[in-house]
């Protein structure tokens, strides 16, 4: 196969040099995600200490890792040694791609030296983003796969990886030199031994030996080189650039190229570094395209991820299937167009027809003790839980519900899996949420953490985009509440309750939706999740979903109920029966939002059983975003879309947070976006 050649080129490619000295330098292996080699799965414990404190570097790259705080979270440090390490305050922001100096206790776990950080994983990342893009080469992505029980294929947004992040101690000879301390130094593009040494006042044979190179190797960005430093490094030693780094490409389809970069003095290296590059990146695709392969036939043997959802593997930037296959000469791989449709494929599915026999049997007989709410009781089959819902009449050629369900495949919507008709009465079978619904969690006494509830609003928005813009036809919920929302065992939302769902009906000349108006006289809903133009006229839209959706956020944040009777007055004598009585959520955020004392008001809003544990800057972003789902003019209201990507970026900001560090990120960004 192509592949293996190409592996054997590869190696013949990097005979290793080698010099008499301290640590290996990396060569740009770390890029070849599955070869091992001696050099990427760390640096060896051949120290006098088997612990001792060295210096990591990071470059700042707001609006992530931009702050002592969120630098020292990611890399598993402390604010206050970063701060001190490089003469700043912990939770000033720092400019864009400024080197940060980390101190981190270095030890040796079995056999190389490593100072452990952990990451949860987010959507698209890889072992060798992760390793290179976030750790920006402080580790290596062998070393996470060495490090980490989850093989690549098995990644999924949530995992929390431990990240062994590459430093080391001076060896006997280093230390009978005088070094005290090695610092893992981040190699830039424009970066080349000589000036590195004479920045960090090193002599260049130090400098080479320490690392295990010979003055004709050349080093690569994103890879790390150890400084033998006899004193604490200094910030300003880390801020001398001799020229300002080209901005790194957001995805570079060929491997970082120095060609701008008149410091090189040895053009015939970057040649050969640059070739070598490409072969490996070729390699490292082929892999990829391999593995993406199997993966596409373990999904549609699996059947059961939403079709929206992409593919984790092959997503890393400058790693483009279709434009690198184009490379290959005569390449048997598939193209990424039959991938794509090959895995559609599968989403859709037939239903059971159940056995009244059966469903009884599964609920003991639709006892009391399995009746979960209402008409819904839990079922076992087999070992495997459902929910069964008791529906009068058949409706099972009318219903809406399943004719809406049996077309979708989405891991935020319940899933119809069957039904039974048995005399003129219909019985659904759905997938068991068994953490019950969102209204239930939110006012129980185990609460819900911020993280969870952002993933649970992201869920959410995740489903209501794909009813409005992916299901043919679109369709509204038109029946959104907390209590339509059910959770799984890992608190993942599930939208439930079609019963009210409709289909939106989109003429064939690809009109807008919003031209052909839907009316109805029959406004059925649930008091505080109604907007206005629904309530009075019986409009019906995607956006009456999306006020819905802003009334469910607002619950969220603050924990209350969409509705809730005002505390009547003492001195009230009225039935307490008017609508006035009544404290609507859509109309308190405005009051929260506008005016003075912002702040304040905004932590008064929040539930108070999240006991201040969560990102001030975010809940208010948050905060505004249901403020515009919820706004009376239909048009001021946001698409699904746009707040699916609102959420996003907030769930991604989410991710980095910790919890531990709330006082710190309050203090540090409210003042940059609540400064009022
Ligand atoms: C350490 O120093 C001794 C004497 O200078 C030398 O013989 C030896 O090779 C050095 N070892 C390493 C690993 O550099
Ligand atoms: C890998 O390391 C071992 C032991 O340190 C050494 O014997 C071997 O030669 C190294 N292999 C390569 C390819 O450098
Ligand atoms: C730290 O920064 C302050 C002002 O920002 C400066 O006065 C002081 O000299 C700096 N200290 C060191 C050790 O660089
Ligand atoms: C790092 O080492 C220092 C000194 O040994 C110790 O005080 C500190 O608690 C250690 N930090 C961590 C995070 O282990
Ligand atoms: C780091 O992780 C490794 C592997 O899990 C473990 O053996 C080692 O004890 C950890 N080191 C520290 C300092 O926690
Ligand atoms: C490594 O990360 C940098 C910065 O994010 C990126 O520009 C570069 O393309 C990445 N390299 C590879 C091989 O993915
Ligand atoms: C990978 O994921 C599959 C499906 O979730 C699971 O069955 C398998 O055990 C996982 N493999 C490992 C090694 O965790």
């Amino acid at each position: 196969m192509n592949w293996m050649v190409l592996v054997v080129v590869v190696v013949v490619v990097f005979i290793l040099i080698e010099v008499q000295g301290q640590q290996s330098y990396v060569d740009n292996k770390q890029l070849d995600c599955y070869n091992h080699y001696n050099t990427t799965d760390g640096y060896v414990c051949n120290g006098v200490e088997s612990s001792c404190l060295s210096y990591l570097t990071f470059r700042s790259i707001p609006p992530y890792y931009y702050s002592p705080t969120s630098i020292a979270y990611l890399l598993g440090s402390e604010p206050t040694r970063i701060a001190a390490a490089n003469n700043i305050s912990d939770v000033q922001p720092i400019s864009a791609d400024t080197l940060i100096l980390v101190p981190v206790n270095c030890s040796c776990s079995s056999s190389y030296y490593q100072h452990n950080a952990s990451y949860v994983l987010k959507s698209g990342d890889t072992y060798l983003i992760v390793a290179n893009n976030t750790y920006q080469g402080l580790t290596t992505c062998q070393a996470l796969m060495a490090q980490n029980p989850f093989p690549a294929i098995n990644l999924t947004v949530g995992l929390t990886l431990q990240v062994p992040l590459r430093c080391a101690c001076p060896t006997a000879n280093q230390t009978a030199a005088g070094v005290k301390f090695l610092l893992s130094y981040l190699v830039a593009s424009g970066d080349d031994p000589p000036t590195i040494a004479q920045r960090f006042g090193l002599d260049l044979p130090t400098l080479l030996q320490a690392n295990r190179l010979s003055s004709n190797d050349i080093i690569y960005p994103f890879t790390q080189l150890l400084l033998p430093l006899t004193s604490k490094p200094t910030p300003a030693q880390l801020q001398q650039r001799s020229s300002p780094p080209p901005p790194p490409p957001p995805s570079a389809a060929p491997p970082p190229n120095s060609n701008n970069n008149s410091k090189i003095n040895k053009p015939i290296f970057v040649g050969v570094g640059v070739g070598a590059a490409c072969l490996l990146l070729l390699v490292i695709t082929v892999f990829l395209l391999l593995h993406r392969r199997r993966r596409q036939h373990y999904q549609s043997a699996a059947a059961t991820e939403s079709p929206n959802s992409k593919p984790q593997v092959a997503s890393g930037p400058g790693l483009e299937p279709g434009k690198i296959a184009d490379y290959l000469p005569t390449s048997p791989l598939p193209s990424s167009d039959t991938i794509s449709s090959r895995g559609l494929g599968y989403a859709v599915e037939s239903l059971t027809l159940y056995e009244l026999e059966q469903l009884q049997r599964a609920t003991q007989f639709f006892s009391e003790a399995n009746r979960i709410q209402g008409s819904v009781f839990r079922g076992s089959f087999e070992g495997d839980d459902a929910a069964i819902k008791v529906v009068i009449g058949d409706v099972s050629q009318s219903g809406d519900e399943i004719n809406l369900l049996k077309r979708i495949n989405h891991s935020n919507i319940i899933r119809l899996s069957g039904f039974c008709v048995h005399q003129g009465h219909t019985y659904l079978v759905y997938e068991y949420a068994p953490s019950g619904s969102l209204s239930h969690c939110l006012h129980s006494p185990t609460t819900l953490s911020w993280k969870q509830r952002v993933q649970i609003a992201h869920d959410v928005a995740d489903a209501l985009n794909y009813l409005h813009n992916f299901t043919h036809p679109p369709c509204i919920h038109n029946n959104l509440k907390t209590s339509n929302i059910l959770l799984d065992a890992s608190l993942r939302a599930k939208l439930s309750n079609f019963g009210l769902a409709r289909p939106l009906l989109v003429s064939h000349g690809h009109n807008h939706n919003q031209d052909q108006l839907q009316l109805t006289r029959h406004v059925v809903g649930t008091h505080g999740y109604m907007p206005p133009e629904y309530i009075q006229n019986g409009v019906i839209t995607p956006k009456l979903d999306v006020f819905a959706f802003g009334v469910v956020l607002l619950e969220l944040l603050s924990g209350r109920e969409a509705a809730a009777a005002a505390t009547p007055a003492p001195s009230s004598n009225n039935g307490g029966s008017g609508d006035d009585q009544e404290l609507l959520l859509s109309a308190s955020i405005r009051g929260v939002l506008e005016g003075d004392h912002v702040r304040d008001k905004l932590e008064g809003f929040m539930d108070p059983s999240l006991k201040r544990e969560y990102p001030l800057d975010l809940a208010f972003s948050m905060a505004q975003l249901a403020k515009s789902c919820v706004a009376t003019q239909i048009n001021s209201r946001p698409t699904m879309a746009e707040a699916l990507i609102t959420l996003s970026k907030i769930l991604s900001s989410t991710l980095d947070w910790d919890p531990s560090d709330a006082d710190e990120l309050q203090h540090s960004t409210t003042s940059l976006s609540l400064g009022r």
